[in-house]
């Protein structure tokens, strides 16, 4: 990911601290901490999230944002329980005449954990992609930002400012620490 990064015009000016984004500190102070593209539910626990919530907290200023873009979990994972209780699935990705790929994952509805992997089977053999996370509500999100001192300032569906609402699939969540959020 750091060589992507300094691959793109101006990537070689950025400073890059490589490490865990629950625990890793910095000295500095910013004015925008971000955790995107569903990063946050590679923690696979609430106590990491809660932590790196807390961490991104302590790395603000005092008139910082906290910008965190995530999937919302799909409430189907309830209705795929097998006769075992257990909720799971096969879901074909691709089907065609030079191979297929599917997808089989497990979900944890009390740790809210799903194990997934992606299997794709071809002439060349078998692929693997094996991915672990934890999914996270928005107003789950909405406490961990409180027990770090900040509030939701703002949300939207997307990228492009569209409305969240009940059918939205995923969000964009900006926190402010508790007396700047207005
Ligand atoms: C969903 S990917 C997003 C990648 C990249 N930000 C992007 O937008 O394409 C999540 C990234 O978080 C990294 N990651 C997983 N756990 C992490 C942790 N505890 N601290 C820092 N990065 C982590 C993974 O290695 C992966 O590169």
């Amino acid at each position: 990911m750091i060589d992507r990064l300094r691959a793109k015009p101006g990537g070689d000016a950025l400073a890059v601290t490589c490490g865990d984004m629950a625990t890793t500190a910095l000295p500095g102070r910013y004015r925008l901490v971000y955790v995107v593209f569903n990063s946050l539910m590679n923690l696979v626990s609430q106590d990491e999230q809660v932590t790196c919530v807390e961490n991104a907290a302590r790395h603000l200023t005092d008139d910082g944002v906290f910008v965190v873009e995530n999937v919302v979990p799909d409430p189907m994972y309830a209705l795929r329980r097998d006769r075992d209780g257990v909720d799971q699935y096969v879901d074909a990705e691709h089907i065609g005449p030079d191979g297929v790929t599917v997808e089989v994952g497990r979900f944890d509805r009390v740790t809210q954990r799903v194990d997934k992997c992606h299997i794709g089977l071809g002439g060349a053999g078998v692929r693997l992609d094996p991915l672990a996370l934890r999914y996270v509500w928005p107003s789950e999100l909405d406490l961990m930002a409180r027990i770090a001192g900040l509030r939701l300032r703002d949300r939207w569906g997307g990228w492009a400012g569209e409305p969240f609402d009940g059918r939205s699939l995923r969000h964009v969540s900006v926190y402010a620490r508790a007396e700047r959020a207005g």
